[in-house]
């Protein structure tokens, strides 16, 4: 399975377009220890030439013209055969509308991110205008059981209901409904890899605890560092936890978690911009790195 990182940012990127912060305001100055970073998604291929899209960003256009791997080979070809929804956030669909002239799509998600994009942020329904006919849904059943999707035919593929949040404009924000937030298995057929994704997750619960240990590559939530981040910083009044973000730091963070994983690789993905960690000149990433913890950057390949 090839893996390519698309973008490796939280909800904004970095540099975020209103913010001032000690890492947007590093990158605008040309600081090299400070990369750009586009809103976070993955994309997934067996042969190199197909590939299964995770999450859709706003940054979507600029990430596909980034990546010849996805360019058409003939006079019209879409190379994403198919589009997997982790949730309904802002960050992980709207770049679907950038993708209409693809349409149809061939989507993938639980019922509750189906409902939220047909109903609060109707993307699937707008898009049913273009190229008769939108998206073709497939439900994901968030209970671990076993799906398929025949553009990697050697691959199973497994979701597991993470806490985390609903997005800010559901109704069912600070009330999350299992299937809101989702992480996958993938497991290749042939050798038995894992690649475990999981971008947003709020609750170290010991079931996720236990997908994470078997897997040979965990792609996760690295939002923030401290759990008052944004609150100390003034960007924000909410904690991580409350939006659905577990820190990494602390006491009850996950790089406690993730120092008793003996078997996968730890890689993070969806960092917010405000986290020191995205210097390479900080404290916090001597300390993030010292642990074996792995930053994912747009442009990054794993191949397992
Ligand atoms: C999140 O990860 O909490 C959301 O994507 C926030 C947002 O809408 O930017
Ligand atoms: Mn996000
Ligand atoms: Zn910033």
């Amino acid at each position: 399975m090839r893996i390519e990182v698309l973008g490796s940012s939280a909800g904004g990127g970095l540099p975020q377009f209103n913010c001032n912060c000690s890492n947007c305001k590093a990158y605008r100055e040309g600081k090299s220890t400070v990369k750009r970073r586009t809103q976070s998604s993955i994309t997934l291929s067996e042969d190199g030439i197909n590939w299964i899209l995770f999450n859709a960003s706003p940054d979507i256009l600029e990430q596909i013209n980034n990546s010849s791997f996805l360019h058409p080979q003939k006079l019209r070809e879409n190379t994403i055969k198919a589009i997997v929804f982790m949730d309904a956030q802002i960050d992980h669909t709207t770049g679907l509308l950038g993708l209409r002239e693809g349409c149809p799509h061939e989507v993938y998600c639980t019922k509750e991110v189906n409902e939220e994009l047909n109903t609060s942020f109707p993307l699937f329904k707008m898009l049913e205008s273009w190229n008769g006919g939108g998206v073709k849904y497939n439900e994901i059943l968030p209970n671990a059981s076993k799906f398929l999707i025949p553009v990697m035919p050697n691959h199973e593929f497994y979701a597991h209901a993470l806490i985390s949040n609903a997005p800010p404009y559901s109704e069912y924000r600070d009330k999350p409904r299992v299937g809101d937030n989702i992480g996958i298995t993938i497991v290749n057929t042939k050798t038995n890899k894992r690649l475990f994704y999981l971008p947003g997750l709020g609750v170290l619960q010991d079931h996720i605890i236990k997908e994470m240990e078997i897997a040979d590559v965990l792609l996760l939530e690295g939002t923030l560092w401290t759990n008052d981040e944004m609150i100390k910083g003034k960007f924000s009044k909410k904690l991580g936890t409350d939006m659905g973000h577990v820190p990494l730091n602390g006491e009850n963070g996950l790089i406690k978690v993730l120092n008793k994983l003996k078997k996968p690789r730890k890689i993070l993905i969806h960092i917010n911009n405000t986290n020191p960690i995205l210097d390479e000149s900080t404290k916090e990433y001597e300390e993030l790195i010292s642990h074996g913890i792995e930053i994912s950057y747009d442009g990054m390949r794993i191949d397992i």
